[in-house]
């Protein structure tokens, strides 16, 4: 299971409790995406899948990921939860992020693309995969009836199942050890009101995204601005900024200031994630891999930060952030 290191610590959170071994990969700069040059090295006989987030809404290497796989017959997961709207373009053929692995995910907790409150979605084409992730939705049931529905199959009481007597109930018959992650009612009504605007959300970013990166383009010797994936459209996230080391600027002074100004920031989430206090008891164990020596994802850690692109920030916003991040750089 491969991820890489700078982003996020809820997806490699399943990975350790479900007891797989994660293979923590370097990102490249400015698109602070999985460095693809890695894949090889770290495929191993063991290797199931390939999971990585499109980070900050910018898209992965789509196509050496998916050629890497396709080699050596390993399931995609792509985390899609920062890049709801995302496009990437293969062969000729636009489609968007989270549809060109086996399976997506998204989160509508309340920063994302769109929100229900909380909550998220996977998403495949695959029928199997899609019997699997609803019967691990619905505590590992294996019977297919969605809530006050019986019998659909017309066979509920004539299977036989693990040990049990030949006719249990199949509504009653449980093939996995699943969770109970079912979205409420109330939540898919907000999610079907979100839909209706998440068209003019999109663009909303796409634009405040361009206007940061006009406004602070002429700094480019102090900072390193971010750069979209080849043969892609973001649907962006976040706008991130290293500061480059040579400047002698400290990143933390930097966004102090800033956050005095009434800007928020944030950096990159969990930076390179196997420096985290959650991993002090496996250091010592076998329960990861690493390959190489992350320096990117270290000065991701070190030099990286981000100022959100919100779609309720006006025009007028935008300005103030990007004047307040001159003054931070420039001071
Ligand atoms: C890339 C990525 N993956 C996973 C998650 C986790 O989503 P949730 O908070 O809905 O569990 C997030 C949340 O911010 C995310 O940004």
């Amino acid at each position: 299971m491969y991820t890489s290191t700078y982003v996020q610590k809820l997806y490699i959170n399943p990975i350790i409790q479900y007891g797989a071994i994660p293979v923590f990969l370097d990102v490249t700069i400015p698109q602070y995406n999985i460095d693809v040059a890695q894949l090889e090295e770290a495929y191993t006989e063991k290797t199931k899948a390939v999971m990585i987030a499109h980070t900050l809404g910018n898209p992965f290497d789509i196509q050496a990921v998916k050629l890497f796989c396709d080699r050596h017959n390993l399931w995609l997961i792509e985390d899609n939860c920062d890049a709801l709207g995302s496009t990437y373009t293969m062969n000729g053929i636009t489609k968007y992020t989270g549809t060109w692995g086996d399976i997506g995910t998204s989160s509508f907790y309340p920063p994302h693309h769109m929100t229900m409150g909380e909550g998220g979605a996977v998403y495949t084409n695959n029928p199997l995969l899609n019997k699997l992730i609803l019967s691990y939705r619905d505590w590992g049931r294996d019977c297919i009836c969605v809530s006050g529905q019986d019998n659909l199959c017309g066979h509920r009481w004539d299977g036989q199942f693990g040990e049990l007597p030949k006719g249990y109930d199949h509504k009653y018959t449980y093939s996995h050890f699943g969770y109970n992650l079912k979205v409420t009612d109330l939540q898919a009504a907000i999610g079907v009101e979100q839909l209706k605007k998440f068209p003019s959300f999109i663009e909303k970013r796409k634009h405040n995204w361009s206007k940061l990166y006009e406004a602070l383009k002429d700094l480019q010797d102090k900072i390193i601005l971010p750069a979209p994936a080849n043969h892609s459209d973001p649907s962006w996230f976040g706008f991130l900024i290293s500061i480059r080391p040579e400047t002698g600027l400290n990143r933390n002074e930097v966004i102090k200031y800033i956050e005095s100004k009434n800007v928020q920031t944030r950096l990159l989430f969990s930076g390179n994630i196997i420096k985290q206090p959650c991993f002090d008891e496996l250091r010592s164990s076998n329960l990861y891999r690493v390959i190489g020596n992350l320096m990117n994802s270290d000065f991701v850690v070190n030099n990286t930060f981000w100022v959100g692109v919100y779609p309720g920030m006006t025009d007028e916003m935008i300005d103030y952030m990007a004047q307040v991040i001159k003054e931070a750089i420039e001071k």
